[in-house]
């Protein structure tokens, strides 16, 4: 499929001061368009000028959530290259997503190539201040004008670029993280494992309620149990106990990250032992209070490696590593943003220049 371009003739000022640019508050002068329609299959993929999509008030995706989403970035290297960071596994997730939610498989490779050629209209758009980039926000959402509950036979699939710096605003300083045990986010078999609206939306209700009593984020604990761990809003989580890496077990109601995929595989490659398994908040509470806990980290595209310093649970305050980052959480950071950003050798063949 041939992708058509529609330049804009409004650009908009690009950001003077990339010191100040956040999370997600700008969007750059682009987006690529795609439709399905049964019957026709994805077809009329283009590039226009970013602005409003019109929508009948009776679209599916207003009333039932038919949508899912995807969360990636282009980094600029330090010969002024842009290169995006594992893109095939971002598209292979959101076809795990799309099966979940009924939503008609797209052509992986395909979608790659859209977004890099999205990204290279909107290159002078990609920031270069250390901890910048342009996050890539694909998603597709269900069109049909109609009110029965069924799988939508009309889609639209866009993609839209933001340049953004931290997701937190205290950048690589540790965060403080809410322990949740009333609300949960997702079971084991519902939907916890793929990116949709709605795994976000009923997280909101926790987060609005942590964020009063000044916590960054919640902990979610399992659904069944609230026992068990298993990730925060935007992050999958790992800790330091005694040396040891342990990360969640992905279980089907945790996001499987490209980022904890990414870290488990550069630890292991320094030799470090990474453990996937069960790990129940108990477990953590005992580990803290007997001086076990060395480190807590979440890993994402937006929040990079966020390193934790504290966590609450209930009345328990466990102070992690002093507040400061932890000497691994540092090391895993360098290496990772290194490599998504051409400073570190890329020895594992991830990263992708947006004109291969
Ligand atoms: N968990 C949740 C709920 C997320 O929204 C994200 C962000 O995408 C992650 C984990 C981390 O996933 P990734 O590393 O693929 O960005
Ligand atoms: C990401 O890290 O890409 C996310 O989607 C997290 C959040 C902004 C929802």
């Amino acid at each position: 499929m041939e992708i058509k371009i529609e330049l804009s003739k409004n650009l908009k000022a690009k950001p003077q001061d990339e010191s100040k640019l956040g999370f997600g508050k700008l969007f750059t002068d682009h987006m690529f368009l795609m439709n399905y329609d049964e019957g026709e299959g994805w077809h009329n993929p283009r590039i226009v000028p970013y602005g409003p999509i019109e929508l009948d008030p009776a679209a599916m995706c207003l009333h039932y959530g038919q949508e899912v989403f995807e969360g990636m970035k282009a980094y600029k290297t330090p010969n002024g290259d842009i290169q995006l960071f594992r893109p095939d596994k971002n598209m292979a997730r959101l076809n795990s997503s799309n099966e979940r939610l009924c939503i008609p498989e797209i052509d992986e490779e395909f979608a790659v190539k859209a977004i890099k050629k999205l990204v290279e209209v909107d290159k002078d758009w990609v920031p270069s201040r250390e901890g910048t980039s342009l996050y890539i926000r694909p998603f597709i959402f269900a069109v049909d004008a109609m009110l029965g509950v069924h799988a939508a036979k009309h889609l639209l699939f866009v993609v839209i670029l933001s340049p953004v710096g931290a997701y937190y605003p205290q950048g690589l300083n540790p965060v403080s993280i809410y322990v949740e045990d009333k609300y949960v986010r997702a079971v084991r078999g519902g939907t916890g494992y793929t990116k949709t609206a709605g795994n976000y939306a009923s997280s909101l209700k926790a987060q609005q309620e942590a964020e009063k009593k000044n916590y960054s984020q919640v902990l979610w604990l399992d659904g069944v149990e609230h026992k068990y761990i298993e990730e925060v809003g935007a992050m999958n989580v790992f800790f330091v106990i005694d040396g040891e890496v342990i990360t969640p077990s992905l279980d089907g109601a945790t996001l499987p990250g490209i980022t904890r995929m990414s870290s488990i595989e550069i630890l292991r490659s320094w030799g470090i032992k990474v453990t996937e398994r069960l790990l129940s908040i108990e477990e953590v509470a005992k580990a803290s209070d007997e001086g076990r806990l060395d480190e807590m980290f979440g890993t994402g595209t937006a929040a990079v490696i966020s390193p934790v310093g504290e966590l609450r649970w209930n009345d328990k305050v466990m102070k992690i590593n002093n507040g400061e980052i932890g000497e691994l959480s540092q090391r895993l950071y360098d290496t990772l943003t290194g490599i998504q950003c051409g400073k570190v050798e890329d020895t594992f063949g991830w990263t992708t220049s947006i004109n291969e």
